[in-house]
């Protein structure tokens, strides 16, 4: 892959080794309801998820609008919306659109409510994204973005400079690696009004976060592969890379581990005006 545009490259393309740690990643817990809450999603309405992955949390939401409203999955990549059709088997309110040039196919004003998790970060124009995320929306619904800012995140033992080190080699796979404390401007700059910032942590201990830093490990060793090619010297080698990620495995048997990463949730409404 065009080491340029991996950002948005390693979406299209996705070996099952990583589906399989997606899945995982992405399966939607009864405990994460909270960061849908100032969505105030309710009975009836029509709801787009964009970037719906697996569409487990498409699912969830298909149950808080019922069988009167409507939950569109959309995603990039073919085998997410093949794989969330048959989940949704039987479902007639939910259904999965796969976009592959930017335009959801959806008219004007088709939804209630946009919803976008952990999707802003990789998209190559935020503000076409943002755009079109607005023509979908009905005058008067709300949009809701959560986002993660890897400029935010804790993992001990590792300390402050390995953190900045290790996800700053990752940040290959992202476009805006913090667009979490970008999103609230974003949203105003593209039209949306009366917007709100919460932000939710949690804390791992347990080291169910591993995945994540595993699937880090991934997007390092395509950094790694495209410095190889230029023969440039890697932010991080495969080697330091292995070790940090040693550390942290060691720290959850030890007891001692702990991942946070604060989610971004930021809300505006489309004018009705
Ligand atoms: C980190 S995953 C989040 C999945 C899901 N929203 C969740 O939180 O469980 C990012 C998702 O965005 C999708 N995605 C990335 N770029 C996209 C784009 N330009 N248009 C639509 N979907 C995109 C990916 O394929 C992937 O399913």
């Amino acid at each position: 892959m065009d080491i340029d545009t991996y950002y948005t490259d390693h979406w299209k393309h996705i070996e099952e080794e990583r589906i399989a740690r997606y899945e995982r990643m992405f399966e939607w817990r009864d405990g994460q309801a909270a960061l849908l809450a100032p969505a105030a999603i309710g009975p009836g309405h029509r709801v787009l998820d964009f970037g719906s992955g697996p569409g487990f949390m498409a699912l969830a939401i298909a149950d808080m609008v019922g069988e009167s409203g409507h939950v569109h999955g959309v995603d990039i990549n073919a085998r997410f919306v093949a794989d969330a059709t048959q989940r949704a088997a039987g479902r007639g309110h939910v259904s999965f659109h796969h976009v592959a040039d930017g335009r959801i196919p959806l008219p004007d004003g088709a939804v209630d409510r946009v919803l976008c998790k952990n999707v802003l970060e990789y998209v190559p124009d935020v503000g076409a994204t943002l755009a079109e995320l607005r023509r979908v929306l009905a005058p008067g619904g709300r949009i809701h973005v959560m986002d993660s800012d890897w400029g935010f995140v804790v993992v001990e033992p590792w300390g402050k400079a390995d953190v900045d080190r290790y996800f700053a080699a990752a940040s290959v796979a992202f476009r805006e690696p913090h667009i979490g404390r970008k999103a609230q401007g974003l949203l105003r700059r593209h039209g949306f009004a009366d917007i709100e910032v919460r932000i939710q942590a949690f804390a791992d201990t347990a080291g169910r976060s591993l995945p994540v830093i595993r699937n880090m490990r991934s997007y390092i060793d395509a950094a790694i592969e495209a410095a190889g090619r230029t023969g440039a010297a890697p932010a991080l080698s495969a080697e330091e890379a292995d070790a940090l990620l040693a550390d942290a495995e060691r720290a959850v048997d030890a007891g001692t581990f702990l991942f946070a990463l604060p989610q971004f949730l930021v809300s505006g409404n489309k004018p009705s005006g």
